[in-house]
């Protein structure tokens, strides 16, 4: 029989794996690597699991992975990139919603030989807690990311208190449970913390949805810790730990990036109030539009050109069409640059992700604070399905749901032309005064269409 050494090396190694994995995803030269390093690690974990002496029947485990390995691999296959999000909210439902049930399942098998301790009974308050809030959270966020409930804040009066008032529920029900481990107990502390996860969700605005995400990532990971505790699991206590912690970060550079504090983010009601409402500073003005053959002439003319992606690009699937226009401007002699905002798109790196796809070299793309002090040296700044990121309210109209958030200072350029296929606001619900600009035109229509047309119209001279 394997010894437990043997199991805590493994489950050592798959940890470390996992740890290579986090590094290497923090750049688009490694992530590569990274993902395999952490699909090794994961491997490896599930194997040296399935040899656990503990394990005393297959017939379920074999259920559940082959159950699982399909859905994964039909969902991995049809999935569109931009529907990203929604997926990722969906699945930290599941590891919420594992969490809860782990947790009552052992509560049951513990009760039974008679073997209910304060210490499990605090671990498992927490597992239940912390796995039905990510449970209710994710399936609100997924609901928004879907467009199957409104993405504008619900925020209604005594809200805040509400809240307070649950959490202080929850807290008392815990310990009340650790003192007297009845059933009762856990299973209203489970459903307060279901009602909780519904209830701090749906007041976030559309902007916000991204921090909330990461931070529902950030919770999924503590509900599987606390799993971990539960089964005397190292290494799920570990990986929980990791994803909690990562998704913790990353929801702090997220707030960052869109300058907000976590704490009003947490609070909700951002985004989307303003619908679609002109702008102060764009009342009386219209936008002027331009055909693709307008923008590829004055390409032609210039030396320096941005480019801004954003959704829109994601949406149409223009990465390749865009690779190839900027292979024809450098031919020309043109010097070309991506700029990069940290929120564009529906995904951290969602931009990057298509860009490498499109094998654009790194080189020439930027984030936002590297390239931001160009744009006002630079010809044309090309705006491919980018709106709230580009939207100068941000910095100067304090009564926009924006104002505060960085953003790529396109406006700045000597012209601006945005691919778009309409006049409709971008996420935040917010209209853009940049379109109203003197030196802004709107080329409308899709992206990829649009960009395949500029192409043409510059291979014909
Ligand atoms: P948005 O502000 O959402 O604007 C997207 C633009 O793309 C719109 O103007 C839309 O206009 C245009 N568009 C859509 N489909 C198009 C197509 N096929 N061809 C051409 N244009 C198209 O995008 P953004 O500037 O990238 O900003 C991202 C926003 O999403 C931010 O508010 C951010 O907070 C939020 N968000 C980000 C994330 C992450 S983590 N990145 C996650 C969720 C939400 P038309 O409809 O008129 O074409």
């Amino acid at each position: 029989m394997l010894s437990p050494d043997f199991f805590a090396a493994i489950y050592l190694l798959a940890t470390i794996l996992f740890i290579f994995g986090l590094k290497g995803l923090s750049s688009p030269k490694t992530a590569l690597t990274g993902n395999r390093a952490a699909m090794f690690g994961m491997l490896i974990a599930v194997v040296a699991t399935l040899f656990n002496p503990e394990v005393k029947s297959y017939s379920w485990i074999f259920y559940g992975l082959v159950g699982g390995a399909l859905i994964g691999s039909i969902t991995a296959m049809k999935i569109q990139m931009t529907a990203m999000p929604q997926l990722v909210a969906a699945l930290h439902s599941f590891v919420g919603l594992s969490a809860t049930l782990v947790a009552i399942g052992t509560y049951f098998t513990h009760e039974q030989e008679h073997a209910l301790n304060s210490i499990l009974c605090v671990e498992l308050g927490l597992g239940a807690a912390i796995g039905a809030v990510t449970f209710t959270g994710s399936v609100v966020a997924f609901g928004k990311l879907q467009e199957l409930i409104t993405s504008n804040p619900l925020v209604f009066k005594g809200q805040h208190f509400l809240n307070l008032l649950i959490g202080v529920g929850i807290i008392g029900l815990t310990i009340h449970f650790v003192m007297a481990p009845a059933f009762i107990w856990l299973a209203l502390l489970s459903g307060l913390s279901l009602l909780i996860g519904f209830l701090l969700v749906l007041p976030i605005g559309g902007a916000d949805m991204p921090v909330i995400v990461s931070m529902l990532n950030s919770y999924s990971g503590w509900a599987a810790s606390a799993t971990g505790f539960t089964l005397h699991n190292n290494l799920l206590i570990a990986t929980g730990a990791l994803v909690g912690s990562s998704g913790a970060i990353l929801s702090y550079i997220m707030c960052k990036a869109m300058n907000r504090s976590f704490i009003s983010v947490i609070l909700g009601g951002f985004g989307g109030e303003a619908a679609a409402a002109a702008p102060k500073s764009a009342q009386g003005k219209t936008v002027k539009s331009a055909a693709p053959e307008d923008v590829a002439f004055v390409l032609e003319n210039s030396s320096k050109v941005i480019i801004v992606p954003g959704y829109g690009m994601a949406v149409a699937q223009a990465q390749h069409a865009v690779k190839e226009l900027v292979q024809a401007l450098q031919a020309k002699g043109i010097e070309v640059k991506f700029a990069i905002h940290p929120v564009a798109g529906r995904m951290p790196g969602h931009m990057n992700v298509l860009l490498a796809e499109a094998e654009i070299p790194y080189d020439i793309v930027f984030e936002m604070d590297e390239i931001n002090g160009e744009f006002s040296t630079t010809d044309v700044a090309l705006v491919l399905g980018a709106n709230d990121v580009v939207n100068p309210a941000a910095k100067s109209d304090k009564s926009s749901p924006l104002y505060g958030m960085p953003i790529l200072d396109v406006y700045k350029a000597k012209q601006i032309f945005v691919s778009k296929r309409s006049m409709k606001a971008g996420y935040a619900g917010v209209d853009n005064e940049l379109f109203y600009y003197d030196n802004c035109s709107l080329v409308f229509g899709d992206a990829k269409a649009t960009i395949e047309a500029i192409h043409h119209a510059l291979s014909k001279d």
